[in-house]
């Protein structure tokens, strides 16, 4: 039976302005993202996923959308992203793109005209409109906090001048929520995703998707979190039933990957045969490094999939946490939450760290389903800890007054070459600063380097493209040493790989069979700690 082109694809995440600024204003675009195309295409991934290019006051990095359907000219045009479009299927490459449902920007037009049409309005009704508590309102009515820091809520004047209603936002002032009971906003989205979908795009990624229906009962709770229901008298899965219905009236197999940070069981919901198709699994970026940690991730997120007949996705890296290669550099451990912070003791990359997710990479990409690649983690790029504060641009570094330094240490230019600004852009100086140890991970010094960590990951998506037992089939764990993992994948009809990972410091007895690829030599029949071997079994 064939299979949906996405059920096994990898996906490269581009942050656009991070990419390759090809216009010199030191913010990358769509341009640059055109110019390396035959990069991403000999890297071997199979599809990309970009983050919102959208016109944006850029508060929240474009995921502050003003307006749905166009390019904001910091990135480009819209002739600019379908001639992207059509040079990435010129070259067997999907694209999907970042579609944000639950707010829009502040400068939207919709919430213009919300705040100037005044109490009781249609206008209104689109968004959370909600009068204060206390004797005139001056109070908001919740004790709700933000996912940025400080309240949900803040307080718009009236037409009148009168201090007036107050809005909710799930994340900043500048992010008023859509009310999604309201069923205008839906008519609204499928006019979004057909426009897209008209254009020819072979997907979405939803952001913030399980969010979209609030309890607008508006109480208070314990610690100030909001109240989202996410089951099925919510109204929520409704929404995705409907979205689900247009996408399927396309041809080309369109997908959508939803971003959620919901337990695998609820995650699981959104994926029910006539929802959407894939949701992102955050479970290895939550694991420690440890086999068993590993091993309850994969378990978890396979047998939650399973329920519902769903392919899982596998990710380690994003735009929204801390690199890999910085988590996993040390010994403490996350904190697991919705963007774990990593301190500045955690900042150096060790070789303990580097080797950690050059075998991390193996598994990432043998196994059944999905999965994510986030630019500049081909090249190992670490987070980047101490940037001035002056310069950071996260709406988390202000409104917790700096208590959270936010994510642009994850969100620096990637480095080309050893040119100014590392190839990445002319301009004097560039949007985030890249520091001058980003040269050693560039493009150009890693192309030259037999064992780099993009030279790793062209050969791990070289074997993942020629077996399909390292992205399709079953998951059996063979018993094997003290905290090391060693996964049978078999494929019906095909070959069977296995996977072997050392997650000690120290060596372990390396399997005996003569291996594809493995991520250090094995010497003396031993492997050395935080390694990882593939092999195919006879
Ligand atoms: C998602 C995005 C994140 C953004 C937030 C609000 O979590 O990945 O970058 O800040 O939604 O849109």
């Amino acid at each position: 039976m064939s299979q949906s082109w996405w059920s096994d694809a990898v996906f490269y995440q581009i942050y656009p302005r991070s990419f390759f600024d090809a216009s010199g204003d030191g913010v990358g675009d769509l341009r640059g993202v055109i110019s390396k195309l035959d990069y991403i295409a000999e890297l071997g991934v199979t599809a990309l996923w970009l983050s919102p290019f959208y016109p944006s006051p850029q508060v929240d990095a474009g995921y502050d959308v003003s307006d749905y359907c166009d390019v904001d000219p910091l990135f480009g045009s819209l002739a600019d992203f379908t001639e992207l479009l059509q040079a990435a299927h010129a070259r067997n490459i999907k694209v999907t793109i970042d579609i944000v449902p639950n707010h829009c920007s502040n400068l939207h037009p919709w919430f213009q005209a919300a705040v100037a049409a005044g109490r009781g309005s249609a206008e209104r009704a689109r968004f959370h409109f909600v009068d204060g508590r206390g004797e005139n309102g001056e109070l908001p009515p919740t004790n709700w906090t933000s996912v940025f820091g400080g309240p949900s809520w803040t307080r718009v004047t009236e037409p009148d001048g009168t201090p007036g209603q107050w809005y909710y936002h799930l994340f900043a002032a500048e992010q008023p929520d859509f009310n999604w009971d309201n069923p205008e906003v839906l008519q609204e989205f499928i006019r979004v995703f057909r426009f897209w979908l008209d254009l020819g795009v072979d997907g979405f990624r939803i952001d913030v998707s399980d969010a979209l229906i609030k309890d607008t009962n508006w109480r208070d709770t314990d610690g100030g979190w909001p109240i989202i229901p996410k089951d099925d008298s919510s109204g929520v899965h409704e929404i995705y039933r409907a979205l689900r219905r247009v996408m399927d009236e396309y041809d080309g197999d369109r997908m959508a990957v939803i971003e959620t940070g919901a337990d695998d069981h609820t995650v699981a919901l959104f994926l029910r045969p006539d929802e959407m198709h894939l949701a992102f699994n955050f479970s290895f970026v939550k694991a420690q490094w440890r086999a068993d940690s590993f091993r309850q991730a994969i378990d978890n997120a396979l047998a939650a999939n399973a329920l519902v007949g769903a392919h899982t996705t596998w990710v380690t890296d994003n735009h929204d946490t801390p690199r890999s290669v910085s988590r996993y550099s040390s010994d403490v451990s996350l904190d697991g939450s919705y963007i774990p912070a990593v301190s500045s003791d955690q900042a150096s990359v060790t070789e303990q760290g580097k080797q950690r997710v050059t075998a991390l990479a193996a598994l990432l990409l043998s196994l059944p389903g999905a999965a994510y690649i986030y630019n500049g983690q081909e090249l190992g790029l670490p987070n980047i800890d101490d940037l001035p504060e002056e310069v950071l641009q996260d709406p988390l570094f202000a409104r917790t007054q700096g208590e959270i330094r936010g994510r642009d240490g994850c969100r620096i230019p990637m480095p080309w070459d050893q040119s100014l600004n590392c190839g990445f852009s002319a301009a004097a100086t560039t949007w985030l600063p890249l520091p001058p140890t980003y040269s050693q991970y560039s493009v150009s010094t890693q192309s030259s380097m037999s064992d780099s960590m993009l030279m790793n990951y062209k050969t791990l998506l070289a074997l993942r493209s020629q077996y399909p037992a390292m992205r399709r089939g079953t998951v059996e764990w063979v018993e094997t040493q003290e905290n090391c993992l060693d996964i049978r994948r078999a494929y019906e009809g095909g070959e069977t790989m296995r996977c072997f990972v050392n997650f000690n410091n120290s060596a372990v007895a390396a399997p005996t069979a003569t291996p594809l690829w493995s991520s250090t030599a094995i010497v003396d029949g031993q492997l050395a700690g935080n390694s990882a071997v593939l092999w195919l079994e006879n």
